[in-house]
């Protein structure tokens, strides 16, 4: 409930707005609904209304681009501090953090003077080959949505409004734009939905990008179904609904349903869908002003938001980038990020005062990865990579051995961004101005763009093997002769990145031949990746210890160092499986992945962690897992349902080991006897709790009768069946510590 004065202000601002919308000409109003550069929206300056500027997110605000080319504009004032990736910022499953990065990003958006932050990425991951994977959270909706309504707070609280994105389902980059998904309602309204639903209803959410793929059909830019049917009247959304770049296809549609602005990577601002066209259509009267209307009142009541207009226009924040707090801010985030897999004989952490002799290996120990992934990229004011975090950590009296280990193709950097042909090919291009042409030939394009690429890793591979001899030979011999051996392996934004998908889930550069030879040397060796989505790890059952990073920001380096040296106890844990190999996957098995044309989600709820379980497949490291320097004791459960709806649940965590530590407890529901088909087990709720060595928590968690439903499609809605129910208490989704049975009535 809206206190009397919010709606009352409320009042004034719709009231305020109907008189702005009057006062517009046709012309001024097409004008705000869709892009005046690549980043900026229309401005009608004769009633002071303001341009609404635009710029990517998630993981800093992207270096300014020239407004007519995707050529960025040289500016050396716009490099920005450089924040965990989502994917790291699921894996610290801390919510409080999540508001810190959201407050961080927004902060520094507004700082560059930006209204709009196209973040954060929150599509469900369900395929680990998906190009944008190191850009989004997780596989589940609840973890999702817990951490996706702090970060849009965070955000907002900036005066800045925080684009959700990419709305929905966008799990391929492979034919991104034109890709159909077929799936059905039940799995859209469980697992696709309900992260957007909680940014929007919980978060407030002031914007929501619509995905380029199709659903059932219907681009998501112009799918009524979707833009007015759910996000509006079901979700009672209100904010603007920006197109992703390019994703509208047709001015009718696209007027006729919420989509608000329509932003493409073409230049040609005035032959946008809802530009021309769409005052064409009409003066023939095809479409009614009504139309524009309804995405005008949207866009200014953003602006009346965000303090662009009205009468609070003075007491908008001006926001900051760099400032000494944020790096602060992102290193807690990037040393909570880490998720220690494997580590048996104590290996980790390792004693600095021991460590004469370092040897470190490996490409990524000596790699920067803020410029690179498509839109995610960023120009950081500084990124420490793993190896300068750990001679930075040690001095200069202890000896540092850096090999590159293994061989990585140089990438050629164009002066012309990647985007300029991310939805067409036009060959010849030197100015960064992307060229339109028909669908059909985009596709055809896109598809002989994608041929050339993986015939180029193919011709790599060749090169790749021939350099690795002398690299591999070098490595083990350095391995020989150290204390200590760490090497930092991984993946980099030439893998994976916005525009394609992975074409395996291998580690890249025959890393996995030169591990398997450094474990023969010394089962010791320390390995440790940098990567946004799970690999495949055939030597892990030798290896005595692993430790996973995804891109975890500026501060990388110090958190890897504090880590491996035991000043930080590591508490991140998987917010997606690893598999054994590729073919366990659900999309490896249906061959519903990565296809061109259109894709059946046949496998429903059945990805990630719900699949595994449900086939009984061991993954290599499940959902939820992750080690600690210590170790915990869970105890004590007890259940009580209030009004036979809502489940009370305590239980105790004790820290059994001798350093303090974090661990993430997590809540599972496991329907016994259940009407309909469930998953056999789905997180439902969850508690990060800090411990010094020693010490026991109380956790206290409340199921809501809503977190024992399912999306019933005959009577579209969610219903929670009476009965019983087990209430799973873990250290991951395996490592099922205590148990419980919980009756709703
Ligand atoms: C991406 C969006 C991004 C937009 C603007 C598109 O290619 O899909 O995530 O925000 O470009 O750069």
């Amino acid at each position: 409930m809206l206190k009397k004065k919010d709606s009352d202000n409320n009042k004034k601002r719709e009231k305020e707005i109907e008189r702005l919308v009057k006062k517009l000409t046709l012309d001024e109003k097409i004008a705000m609904i869709h892009g005046a550069s690549l980043f900026r929206s229309g401005a009608v300056e004769r009633l002071g209304i303001p341009a609404i500027e635009t710029s990517d997110g998630p993981m800093g605000v992207r270096a300014e681009f020239m407004d007519d080319r995707w050529i960025l504009a040289g500016n050396q004032d716009d490099m920005v501090s450089y924040l965990p990736s989502n994917s790291a910022l699921a894996s610290t499953w801390n919510t409080e953090l999540a508001r810190d990065m959201g407050h961080v990003l927004g902060a520094e958006a507004r700082g560059r003077g930006k209204d709009v932050i196209l973040a954060p990425g929150i599509n469900i991951k369900r395929d680990p080959l998906c190009g944008r994977n190191f850009e989004y959270m997780t596989e589940d909706p609840r973890l999702a949505a817990a951490l996706v309504v702090p970060f849009v707070k965070g955000v907002q609280e900036n005066d800045v409004a925080a684009c959700v994105k990419h709305f929905a389902a966008n799990v391929q980059e492979t034919d991104r734009s034109m890709v159909d998904e077929e799936i059905d309602e039940r799995t859209l309204y469980e697992l696709y939905l309900p992260a957007f639903k909680a940014a929007v209803q919980e978060g407030k959410a002031y914007s929501i990008m619509g995905a380029y793929n199709k659903i059932n059909g219907f681009h998501c830019c112009e799918n009524k179904r979707l833009l007015d049917g759910i996000l509006r009247e079901e979700w009672g959304f209100d904010g603007v609904v920006i197109s992703d770049w390019g994703g509208v296809h047709r001015t009718k549609e696209a007027a006729e349903c919420s989509m608000d602005l329509e932003m493409s990577v073409y230049p040609d601002f005035d032959e946008y869908k809802l530009a021309n066209p769409l005052k064409e259509l009409i003066q023939k009267g095809e479409i009614s002003v009504e139309a524009v209307d309804a995405k005008v009142r949207n866009l200014l009541r953003l602006m009346y938001r965000l303090k662009m207009l009205g009468p609070k226009k003075e007491s908008r924040k001006a926001g900051a980038y760099n400032v000494p707090a944020h790096r602060e801010r992102i290193l807690r985030a990037a040393q909570e990020s880490m998720i220690l897999l494997k580590n048996e004989k104590h290996t980790l952490p390792l004693d600095a005062r021991k460590i004469k002799k370092l040897t470190v290996i490996g490409a990524n120990a000596a790699k920067l990865h803020s410029d690179g992934g498509g839109s995610a990229e960023i120009k950081a004011l500084y990124e420490i990579c793993p190896l300068a975090g750990l001679k930075m950590y040690l001095g200069g009296s202890t000896e540092v051995k850096y090999v590159e280990g293994y061989y990585v193709p140089e990438e050629l950097k164009e002066a012309e961004n990647w985007q300029a042909t991310s939805l067409d090919e036009t060959e010849g291009l030197e100015t960064g101005q992307a060229v339109r042409t028909d669908e059909a030939g985009d596709q055809e394009r896109n598809r002989k763009g994608e041929e050339e690429r993986l015939a180029k890793i193919e011709r790599e591979k060749a090169e790749i093997h021939q350099k690795n001899e002398q690299l591999f030979a070098q490595a083990i011999e350095a391995a020989k002769d150290a204390d200590a051996v760490i090497f930092v392996g991984g993946m980099n934004h030439v893998v994976e990145c916005e525009g394609y998908d992975r074409p395996d889930m291998k580690l890249p550069y025959e890393q996995d031949v030169l591990i398997e030879e450094l474990l023969k040397v010394r089962k010791d060796v320390i390995l440790t990746f940098v990567g946004g989505s799970p690999v495949e790890m055939p030597w892990r059952d030798q290896a005595q210890a692993i430790l996973w990073s995804y891109y975890a920001g500026m501060e990388t380096g110090n958190a890897f160092a504090k880590i491996i040296f035991g000043e930080v106890n590591p508490s991140g844990k998987l917010a997606e499986t690893f598999p054994v190999k590729y073919e366990d996957c659900v999309t490896a098995k249906n061959g519903q992945f990565g296809v061109w044309g259109k894709i059946a989600m046949e496998e429903g709820l059945y990805c990630g962690y719900r699949y595994y379980d449900r086939q009984r497949i061991a993954p290599a490291f499940c959902f939820g897992h992750g080690l600690s320097y210590t170790n915990f004791e869970y105890s004590s459960l007890t259940l009580k349902a209030e009004k036979g709806k809502n489940v009370k649940l305590t239980f105790s965590v004790k820290n059994t080991g001798k350093c303090a530590g974090a661990e993430t407890a997590q809540v599972y529901i496991a329907p016994i006897a259940a009407q309909a088909d469930r998953p056999d087990k789905e997180l439902k709720a969850f508690a990060k709790v800090e411990l010094g060595a020693g010490r026991t928590k109380k956790v206290s968690l409340t199921l809501k009768q809503e977190d024992f439903a399912y999306f019933d499609e005959h009577l579209h809605k969610f219903i929670a069946d009476e009965g019983d129910y087990e209430i799973l208490v873990g250290a991951s989704c395996e490592d099922i510590r205590l148990r419980g049975i919980a009756t709703l009535s």
